[in-house]
């Protein structure tokens, strides 16, 4: 086993919300499949048609505060590995939903924006919003009109917290990927460097071999509400296997 306060870094991506009732991306059933990604997830598709864009997030961010629509397990899991682990746990979501914040974990980067933020393309005012946006709604920091984007990193811009990402990545004992299909860089290739380092033990936890199954030391598959929970169990009972 590996010193105790090692540092361990999870990544997490859509398939981690789905039993809590959101949709991936690209199972038969995801958002992929109803909406092309040229039309709604571009800066391109944004200048082209931003009420199309911006219904499309107010439908996802609407879809977000319904009631039943809350952490799960394997949610309520990674907050408890955060908790009780000697070391840092560092939280790498592609989600841009809050589901991780209100299940308790606070070591957390949005690598992918947050759903529950918007932000003024004039001021740079970053503000938490609930409701809907449109194309005339005022910043409440600097008042101009038109300015409001959701705080999303669309195919094309730059992923947030990237420094800090490959610092942790650098120093892990552990990484975990789980719910996430790896089709999306620079997220799928975090395991390449990891193993690249080779001083770290690598899981994947994921309802179905992922693009890169084959780059783990370790694979567990299953849904995630009962998955994770076991794997945190384990991890806590008897630490990190050696590289
Ligand atoms: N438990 C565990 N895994 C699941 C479950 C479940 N209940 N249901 C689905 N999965 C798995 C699927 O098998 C799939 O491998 O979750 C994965 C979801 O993959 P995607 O839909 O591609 O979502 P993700 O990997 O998060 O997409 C990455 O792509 O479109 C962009 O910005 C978007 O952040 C997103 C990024």
């Amino acid at each position: 086993m590996t010193e105790p306060a090692s540092t361990i870094v999870i990544l997490t991506g859509a398939g981690i919300s789905k039993e809590s009732g959101l949709d991936t991306f690209r199972d038969n059933d995801g958002i992929w499949a109803k909406v092309r990604i040229e039309d709604v997830a571009t800066p391109e598709a944004y200048i082209r048609n931003p009420t199309r864009v911006q219904e499309f997030y107010n439908a996802r961010r609407a879809g977000l505060k319904e009631p039943n629509v809350v952490p799960n397990p394997a949610h309520d899991a990674l907050a408890r590995l955060e908790k009780d682990w000697p070391g840092e746990v560092l939280l790498v979501t592609q989600n841009i939903d809050d589901l991780h914040e209100r299940a308790g974990s606070h070591n957390l980067i949005h690598m992918h924006g947050e759903l529950l933020k918007v932000r003024c393309e004039y001021c740079d005012a970053l503000m938490q919003w609930e409701d809907d946006l449109s194309t005339t709604t005022p910043c409440p920091h600097c008042g101009r009109k038109g300015g409001l984007r959701p705080h999303v990193v669309w195919f094309g811009e730059m992923p947030l917290g990237m420094d800090k990402i490959y610092e942790s990545l650098d120093t892990c004992r552990l990484f975990v990927s789980i719910g996430t299909s790896g089709n999306v860089y620079p997220a799928a290739g975090f395991v390449q460097h990891v193993r690249y380092r080779g001083l770290a033990h690598s899981v994947e936890l994921n309802l179905e071999p992922s693009q890169g199954a084959t780059l783990f030391s370790e694979a567990i598959y299953g849904p995630a509400t009962e998955i994770v929970p076991a794997f945190v169990e384990r991890i806590l009972k008897d630490g990190i296997p050696a590289p």
